[in-house]
C-alpha cells in the first residue's frame, strides 16, 4: 500500500471515505412508517435520522424504493427514476438525503439492471409493439420450441423456481432470470445501455454517494442460436465466457458507468453484488476502473468456525490488497436468514451457514432447534469480529436489535416470490428478515406506523423494540452504538497481523495502531493475562475471553 493511500483512508471527508465504511442497509418499506399504511416510507427514514446517527454508522444503503407491483420486493422496477407513491415523492426523496448528509451519514440506492418490471413503460411497449418490432429488442424474446413453439425455448429454470421463460399472447416467450414479472433486458441494446447512464446520473444529481448493483454478474448474455440445454451450461467453465453468467464483456458496461462515476466530486462510489465462481473473478468487478467494490459473501455461507473465518479474512485483505480494492464484510441481508438465529441452529452436518438457515425456515422454524441465545452471542461475537477488521462491513437493519429471523409467517401473509415459485435455494422465502422493526415494546405495530404492518411481527419483537434496548447498557443496541463509535478510533490503515494463540478455536489479530480483536469460538475461556486490564469492548470474565464472544483491546486507551 503506498502511503498516499495510508493517509487517503485515514481522512472520511475524502474520495476515499467508503473505503472502511460501516454501511447499514435500510429495506425501506420494513423500516418505518410514516403515514400510517403499513409499508414503510421515506418520510419514515427522515423521521429517524438521528436513531442513524446515534447509532454511528458511516452510510446508508437502500433497496429499491422506486415504484414497483412489489412482485420481488422492490427488486422489479417499473420506473428507475422516480420514488413508488407509496414511499414518498422526488421531494421527500432530496429532504432524506439532506437529512442524512445534515447527520454526515452518506447514501447508497440500489440499481436493479438486469431486469425491468413487467410493468415498465419500455415492456409494456414491447407486449403492445409485437413480434418482431423495435421495442421487443429491449428484452429477450424468442420463439418457443416444439412442433408449433408452446414448448420453452429452452429448458433453463429461473432463480425463483419454474421455467425461465414465460409466453406472452401472441406466442413468443421472454426470458426471466428471476420472477415473470422481472424480464431480463438486453444489455446488447445501446438504448438500454444510455438509460442507465442516464439513470446513473439522475441519483447522482440529487447527492447520491454510491451504487449497489445487484446481480451485476448476469447483465450480458450470448444468446447466439443454437441456446445451450441447462445440461450443457452445466458443463461450462466460468471463465469470462459462459453465455449467461459473469462474462468478462459486462465490465464493458462498468468501464462506461465509472467515467460517468468519475464525472462527479468526489466520484461516486458502486458496490457489485456479484455471485462468482472465484475470488479472482469477484475482484474484475472491485477494480478501480470499474464498479470499484464488490460484496464478499464468504462469511455469510461460512460457519461460526475460527479455521473458516481465519482463512477467509485472510484471503480476502490479499484479494483487496490485488485490487486496490477494499475489501467488504457482510453476515446478513434482505436475503439470508438473520445471523444471530443462524448461528444458534443446531450444526447440521455438511450443511454451511446460509442453507442451514434455510433448512430451519422450510421446516417451519422449529423452536426446539434454535438456541436464541447462543445465536444472539455468537451473532455479537461474529459482528464484532467484523467491525474490528479493515475494510468495509455492511450491516442489515434489525441487526444491531439482535433480531432473529421470523419463522411465524402464514403461506397467506408471505410476500417473496421464491415462497411461491419454491426455489430450492431460499426454501421458504426471505420475508422471515424483512418484517418491520420494533420501534417501541407497545403500540400499534410496535412503532413501526399506525396500522398494521405489511408483514406479522411476533409477540416476542417487544423486547427487542429501540426503546427497550436504548435505555438498556446491556442491550444488542448499546453494543452496535459503542462498537461503532470506538470503530472511528481503530480504524487506521487496511492491514491486521495475526497473533498465534495456540488456540485452533481462538482468533486475535492486531492492526497498525496497536488495537486487539480476541474471538474465542470455542468453549473454554481464553486468558488475556494483563492485556485484561485494556478491554475497551466485550465483557471479560476473571481476566479470560468467554466461549463465543470477543474483545477489543486498546493499549493504554483507559490510560
Ligand atoms: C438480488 C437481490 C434480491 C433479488 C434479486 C433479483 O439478489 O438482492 O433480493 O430478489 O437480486 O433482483
Amino acid at each position: 500500500m503506498t502511503d498516499a493511500l495510508l493517509l487517503e483512508t485515514r481522512d472520511d471527508t475524502t474520495a476515499a471515505w467508503w473505503r472502511q465504511a460501516a454501511v447499514y442497509q435500510i429495506y425501506p418499506r420494513s423500516f418505518a412508517d410514516a403515514n400510517g399504511d403499513g409499508l414503510g416510507d421515506i418520510p419514515g427514514i427522515v423521521s429517524r435520522a438521528d436513531y442513524l446517527q446515534e447509532l454511528g454508522i458511516d452510510a446508508v444503503w437502500l433497496s429499491p424504493f422506486y415504484p414497483s407491483a412489489l412482485a420481488d420486493g422492490g427488486y422489479d422496477v417499473a420506473d428507475y427514476r422516480d420514488v413508488d407513491p407509496r414511499l414518498g415523492t422526488l421531494d421527500d426523496f432530496d429532504d432524506m438525503v439532506a437529512a442524512l448528509h445534515d447527520r454526515g451519514i452518506r447514501v447508497v440506492v440500489d440499481i436493479v439492471p438486469n431486469h425491468s418490471s413487467d410493468l415498465h413503460e419500455w415492456f409494456q411497449e414491447a407486449l403492445a409493439a409485437g413480434r418482431g418490432s423495435a421495442a421487443r429488442e429491449r428484452y429477450i424474446f424468442r420463439e418457443g420450441s416444439g412442433p408449433d413453439g408452446s414448448e420453452p425455448p429452452t429448458d433453463w429454470t429461473a432463480a425463483f423456481g419454474g421455467s425461465a421463460w414465460e409466453r406472452v399472447e401472441d406466442g413468443q416467450w421472454f426470458l426471466h432470470s428471476f420472477a415473470p414479472e422481472q424480464p431480463d433486458l438486453n444489455w446488447d441494446h445501446p438504448e438500454v445501455r444510455e438509460d442507465f447512464l442516464t439513470t446513473l446520473r439522475f441519483w447522482s444529481d440529487r447527492g447520491v454517494d454510491g451504487f449497489r448493483i445487484d446481480v451485476a454478474h448476469m447483465l450480458t448474455k450470448d444468446l447466439s442460436e443454437p441456446l445451450p440445454s441447462t445440461a450443457e451450461l452445466e458443463l461450462l467453465p466460468h471463465d469470462g465466457n459462459h453465455p449467461l453468467h459473469d462474462r468478462d464483456d459486462v465490465h464493458e458496461v462498468y468501464a462506461e458507468w465509472r467515467r460517468v462515476f468519475n464525472e462527479y466530486d468526489p466520484p461516486r462510489t458502486a458496490v457489485a453484488e456479484a455471485w462468482v465462481s472465484t475470488p479472482e473473478r469477484r475482484a474484475k468487478y472491485a477494480s478501480a476502473e470499474g464498479l470499484g467494490q464488490a460484496f464478499n459473501f464468504d462469511l455469510l455461507v461460512a460457519d461460526f468456525d475460527a479455521t473458516q473465518f481465519r482463512t477467509i479474512i485472510s484471503d480476502n485483505l490479499a484479494q483487496a490488497r490485488t485490487t486496490g480494492s477494499s475489501t467488504t464484510w457482510v453476515l446478513s441481508n434482505h436475503d439470508v436468514t438473520r445471523h444471530a438465529t443462524r448461528y444458534g441452529l443446531a450444526p447440521l452436518a455438511g450443511r454451511t451457514g446460509v442453507k442451514q438457515g434455510v433448512e430451519w425456515v422450510a421446516a417451519g422454524g422449529p423452536g426446539d432447534q434454535l438456541d436464541r441465545e447462543l445465536g444472539l452471542r455468537r451473532a455479537h461475537a461474529a459482528t464484532l469480529l467484523l467491525l474490528g477488521l479493515p475494510g468495509s462491513t455492511y450491516l442489515y437493519q434489525g441487526e444491531e436489535l439482535g433480531l432473529q429471523e421470523v419463522a411465524e409467517i402464514g403461506p397467506d401473509e408471505r410476500q417473496d416470490p421464491a415462497f411461491f415459485r419454491g426455489a430450492e435455494f431460499d426454501g421458504l422465502g426471505r420475508d422471515g428478515c424483512r418484517v418491520p422493526l420494533p420501534w417501541t415494546a407497545s403500540g400499534s405495530s410496535f412503532g413501526f406506523g399506525a396500522g398494521d404492518a405489511h408483514l406479522p411481527q411476533p409477540e416476542w419483537f417487544a423486547e427487542h423494540a429501540v426503546d427497550v434496548e436504548e435505555s438498556d447498557p446491556s442491550s444488542t443496541l448499546s453494543l452496535y452504538r459503542e462498537a461503532l463509535r470506538l470503530r472511528r478510533e481503530l480504524q487506521t490503515d487496511e492491514s491486521l497481523e495475526w497473533i498465534e494463540t495456540g488456540r485452533a478455536d481462538v482468533l486475535r489479530f492486531a492492526r497498525p495502531n496497536g488495537w486487539q480483536i480476541v474471538t474465542n469460538f470455542g468453549t473454554e475461556p481464553f486468558d488475556l493475562g494483563t492485556d485484561a486490564a485494556d478491554v475497551v469492548l466485550g465483557t471479560v470474565v476473571d481476566g479470560a475471553v468467554s466461549g463465543d464472544s470477543t474483545v477489543w483491546i486498546a493499549p493504554g486507551l483507559l490510560g
